[in-house]
């Protein structure tokens, strides 16, 4: 029996795991170097992980607090579990709000990733947003047994990220350091295609129509560098126009953030590749 794979330990907006089985005729049949620079979840690197071994291979994210707890998952798994069944067993509305105005600077490294574990296990649709001041501004949400702890799951991360790069970095870095024949998996907070429709304020200063020209301005660099790229992005006009010069497919997807359930529809999103 091949031993179980780890799974994003997080909930996060725009998470693909469900359009992997969409993906998966997309993937390079090969590559050497794997690096995802707009890692949320880290969906696609955790199931590329689970059938290959992509040799180097460098997860980003400009979120520091999620890079943190990435690195401490990584490097001390046992502490954060401990940490984090403290919070199972204290969970309910009082401990969540009082968790919430920790401040993560002053804990230590497994607190600090076990705090961003547990909010974003309980908190309302598993969203990250913070305030102007970068503190986590989101309400509890209305689970009524959310899963704060899955030990085996964690240790499975943990053992699939001994040997990966974490960084805490803008995407806009890539070009310093990724080299020919390596797969980079983009997929970066959407380019609204309603005003209504945009979740991007995953970090304090959402990401603007100047991002996504400057995230297609090091995917040219990129592609010119000789890497194999792909990159997932909601069907809009600036980004058929931004990547047109490009293969573009069409994949169906599901809008789940949302707060009106009735417009929780299928959606179609691009998938845009170099290769
Ligand atoms: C749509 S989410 C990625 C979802 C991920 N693919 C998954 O499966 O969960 C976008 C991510 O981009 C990050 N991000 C936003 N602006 C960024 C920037 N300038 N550089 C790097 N990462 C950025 C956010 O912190 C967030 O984690």
């Amino acid at each position: 029996m091949t031993p179980a794979a780890a799974r994003p330990f997080l909930k996060w907006a725009g998470g693909k795991r469900r359009l992997l089985e969409q993906f998966r005729p997309h993937f390079p049949a090969r590559f050497r170097g794997y690096i995802e620079p707009v890692l949320g979840s880290a969906a696609v690197f955790f199931h590329l992980a689970s059938s290959r071994r992509p040799g180097r291979t460098i997860l980003a994210d400009s979120n520091e607090e999620l890079i943190l707890a990435y690195l401490a998952v990584r490097d001390r798994v046992e502490a954060v579990i401990d940490a984090l069944a403290v919070q199972q067993r204290l969970h309910g509305k009082t401990h969540y709000y009082e968790v919430r105005s920790l401040r993560p600077e002053e804990l230590a490294p497994a607190e600090r990733a076990a705090r961003l574990i547990y909010l974003n296990r309980t908190c309302f649709n598993g969203l990250y947003r913070v305030n102007s001041r970068g503190e986590f501004n989101v309400p509890i949400g209305s689970y009524v047994h959310p899963r704060i702890l899955d030990s085996d799951n964690l240790r499975r991360v943990s053992r699939t990220l001994q040997r990966v790069e974490l960084r805490h970095e803008p995407f806009f870095r890539l070009p310093d350091y990724c080299r020919r024949g390596e797969f980079i998996y983009f997929d970066p907070p959407y380019q609204p295609i309603s005003p209504t429709s945009s979740f991007t304020a995953y970090t304090p200063g959402a990401f603007k129509r100047s991002d996504q020209e400057r995230l297609a301005g090091t995917f040219a660099a990129l592609d010119r560098i000789g890497c194999r790229l792909m990159l997932s992005n909601s069907d809009s006009p600036l980004i058929r126009k931004l990547y047109g010069s490009y293969r573009i497919h069409s994949v169906r997807a599901r809008r789940v953030i949302n707060s009106r359930g009735d417009r929780r529809g299928p959606v179609r999103e691009l998938l845009i590749r170099n290769y």
